[in-house]
């Protein structure tokens, strides 16, 4: 076998022939490492089976799912595990992917045998997790192993339904020289798992943790081999845990389940608004509600912003779980449209519950929750606001209004203030609909 030197970039896998000081691609210094690459001789048959047949010809393929019983994983995977396919679950370390996936796994294996390789803790250890969120299934097989080979091995003599490697940083391959975790052996390692699930119809489940700066090899590297990514998310000083599509070769991308983190491991949250907005203050100037949809599914959050004069020269702009940008954007507008002397404030607009909130359709409800505490006037509790707020402080339609109407009404919602280009499109039972046009008419209907 030839042998061939390249330097990688830890950060991105951009790949050089010489050592470079700063990366060309991702622009990140001191990421280049030397690596080892191997190469096959010439092959004989360039072409071997490979055949171009018309699109019209091609079998259509079956999908076998594997339900695990967890509905919100069986959702967001697109109704399941497919069989043959490669899922990176990507997340924060500590977060809970181990934790999601023994039960996940554990469900599966009470129909036939599940293999779980650990490299980052013992079965013993696993074993006890186990214990503890009663997941003890006897189909359920743990491998305490690092070496890919290793692994591929009792794959193939134990013929799981379904196998999980927790994490893809730990496993490694002898074809490869660089360290666990390095990108070539990361992009190594999770190519010979795709040849077996492949191969094999054997679905692989990949853990992959992100750092702060997602700057490990790993999910980044990934994504792109693997056929599903899921990221785990949530902050850590809350239980609430979202598990999110980002791709989806099966199923759609954006959407979302959601779990709660508790003593007895990680439960599902079959209706999340009513939990979100379990919390509310009664009678407080600042909090209101809005309406985001997640993939195919509305969620009711609560918005909640604090207006308090600066001491400082430049007054502060602080937001949790919405775009630091988004606010200043709105807070111009609602200094030059409606004329609210914002200057000298400092503001904090915090999304409830360690949510992200990431649609426009949220616009109305910040600029809402910042004038409340500022004029310091409470929001109708029952009312509900949607809208994505322009520069010339004109309300626009949000898309789906009628699902997060249905939601609201479920929540005993009794007024929304939307756009008017919406109301249109919306019917709801129980809830008067108040159309605006512009960020005033909106300011006038809610205070
Ligand atoms: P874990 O699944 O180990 O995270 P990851 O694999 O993403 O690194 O989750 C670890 C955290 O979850 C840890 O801080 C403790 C918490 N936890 C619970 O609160 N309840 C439980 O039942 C379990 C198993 C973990
Ligand atoms: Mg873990």
């Amino acid at each position: 076998m030839k042998t061939k030197t390249l330097y990688t970039c830890q950060n991105c896998g951009y790949q050089s022939p010489k050592w470079l000081g700063k990366c060309p691609d991702c622009a990140s210094w001191n990421t280049l490492a030397e690596e080892v690459q191997f190469r096959g001789g010439g092959v004989a048959d360039p072409l071997g089976s490979s055949v171009p047949i018309p699109i019209t010809d091609v079998p259509k393929e079956h999908e076998e799912r594997f339900r695990t019983g967890i509905s919100e994983f069986d959702r967001v995977l697109g109704g399941g595990l497919v069989a043959g396919s490669l899922v990176l679950i990507g997340g924060d370390p500590g977060i809970g992917k181990s934790t999601l996936l023994l039960q996940a796994m554990n469900k599966l294996a009470e129909a036939g045998g599940v293999l779980y390789v650990s490299g980052e803790e013992s079965a013993r250890q696993t074993r006890m997790r186990g214990e503890r969120l009663g997941s003890k299934s006897s189909g359920l097989y743990i491998l305490a192993e690092t070496s890919l080979e290793k692994i591929l091995t009792h794959i193939k003599r134990l013929q799981p339904r379904a196998v999980v490697v927790d994490s893809i940083q730990t496993v490694f391959t002898g074809g490869v020289e660089s360290a666990p975790g390095s990108v070539s052996q990361v992009r190594e390692c999770a190519g010979k798992l795709m040849l077996l699930a492949k191969g094999s119809g054997t679905p692989v489940l990949l853990v992959g943790h992100v750092t702060k700066d997602g700057s490990i090899a790993g999910p980044r590297v990934l994504e792109h081999i693997v056929d599903t990514v899921l990221y785990f998310e949530g902050d850590s000083g809350h239980p609430f845990r979202i598990l999110r599509a980002v791709k989806n070769r099966y199923g759609s991308t954006n959407e979302i389940g959601v779990f709660e983190m508790t003593d007895g491991g990680l439960q599902e949250v079959k209706n999340p608004s009513e939990l979100f907005l379990s919390e509310r203050p009664a009678g407080a100037s600042g909090s209101v509600v809005v309406a985001t949809l997640e993939g195919s599914r509305p969620l009711l959050v609560e918005l909640q912003a604090l207006v308090t004069s600066s001491s400082l020269g430049m007054p502060r702009r602080t937001t949790i779980g919405i775009d630091h940008n988004r606010l200043a954007l709105l807070v111009a507008v609602l200094e030059k449209k409606v004329g609210m002397a914002l200057g000298g404030q400092d503001i904090f607009l915090n999304v409830a519950g360690g949510m992200r909130l990431s649609e426009p359709a949220a616009d109305l409800g910040a600029v809402a929750a910042v004038a409340s505490s500022y004029l310091d006037k409470v929001i109708d509790p029952n009312t509900m606001v949607l809208g994505e707020v322009g520069l010339a402080g004109e309300v626009r339609a949000v898309t789906q209004p009628e699902m997060r109407l249905k939601e609201a009404a479920k929540l005993g919602f009794t007024r929304c203030i939307l756009p008017a280009g919406s109301v249109r499109q919306a019917k709801a039972k129980g809830i008067e609909l108040v159309g605006v046009k512009s960020l005033e008419e909106a300011l006038a209907q809610l205070f």
